[in-house]
């Protein structure tokens, strides 16, 4: 995918996200920071929506907000949405997660971390990711996908269950740097590896996307951010040892027209949950 496409896909997922994060933990976090004025730091941030999330929302005042990203296209493409539109500091930041972990004067007050560490090995990344935040700081890891994806109708069934479940063991396989890097189940996998790597869970709930079209169309760029979810499809299964040749193609020329005809409907299983680093750090 191009970046211009990402960064449109990254846009179109913000309405996906809004009605998806888990009410709950998003007021666990409020409530927990309020009065605060935390110095906040995102990491994998993109373009800024979660920034967007939390100016609209109203009730979280940060006193800073680092956003990093390893891709400078999109941290230049988040400083050009945010300009002028956010009342508290912005920082923007170009660099790999793990480098600024190596390099960072830990002290921040609230991190968040929303769509970001399934695509790290969490059992790694979480216990490195402890040393951003104060003792007593707050992780917010929100849309963590979790290991179930359902698109209906159905097609074929048999080659629906088998490109749904050949997808989810690339997320798996990944590897950046030699590491593996990736955790099609990083949602439950949360709830046990943050209480063994030094946090406290708060709050923790569903934040499954939901899209499906209503009066015959797809709200906001929805239409967009599904054809996105089908070229992720396309781009990681390509010439897969799992599938006849044709099967994939067959697959996703039905599943395109579906969302032409606005009759996809794609459900995607999440979590976020709300966690407090405890100290002294080990
Ligand atoms: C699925 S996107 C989510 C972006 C944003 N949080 C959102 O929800 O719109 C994952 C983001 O993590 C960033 N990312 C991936 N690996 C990273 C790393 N090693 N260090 C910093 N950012 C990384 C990507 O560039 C991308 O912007």
């Amino acid at each position: 995918m191009t970046t211009e496409k990402f960064i449109r896909y990254l846009a179109s997922k913000k309405t996906v996200d809004d009605r998806a994060l888990n009410r709950r933990v998003w007021d666990a976090m409020v409530d927990a920071a309020a009065g605060r004025q935390p110095r906040v730091l995102e990491v994998g941030g993109g373009i800024g929506t979660m920034v967007e999330r939390v100016v609209e929302d109203g009730r979280l005042l940060p006193r800073s907000w680092t956003l990093l990203d390893a891709q400078a296209t999109l941290v230049a493409e988040a400083q050009r949405r945010l300009a002028g539109r956010v009342p508290f500091p912005v920082e923007h930041c170009t660099a790999d997660l793990e480098a600024f972990i190596d390099g960072a004067p830990p002290g921040f007050d609230l991190v968040v971390a929303n769509a970001v560490v399934d695509l790290f090995d969490p059992a790694r990344i979480l216990g490195r990711m402890r040393a951003l935040g104060r003792p007593g700081a707050l992780f917010l890891f929100s849309i963590t996908f979790d290991g179930l994806t359902a698109i209906e109708p159905a097609m074929d069934p048999d080659l629906d269950r088998r490109v749904i479940s050949l997808y989810h063991a690339t997320m798996d396989g990944r590897v950046v740097d030699g590491q593996p890097s990736g955790d099609s189940r990083a949602g439950r996998h949360l709830l046990t590896l943050l209480p063994a790597q030094g946090y406290r869970l708060l709050e923790a709930g569903a934040s499954d996307w939901v899209v499906y079209p209503r009066g015959g169309a797809y709200p906001a760029d929805e239409e967009f951010f599904l054809s996105c979810i089908l070229d992720f499809f396309e781009e990681s299964l390509a010439g897969h040892r799992g599938l006849e040749p044709g099967e994939l193609e067959r697959w996703l020329t039905r599943r395109r027209e579906q969302v032409a005809a606005r009759e996809l409907v794609l459900v995607a299983h999440q979590l976020d949950v709300l966690a407090r680093a405890l100290s002294p750090y080990p």
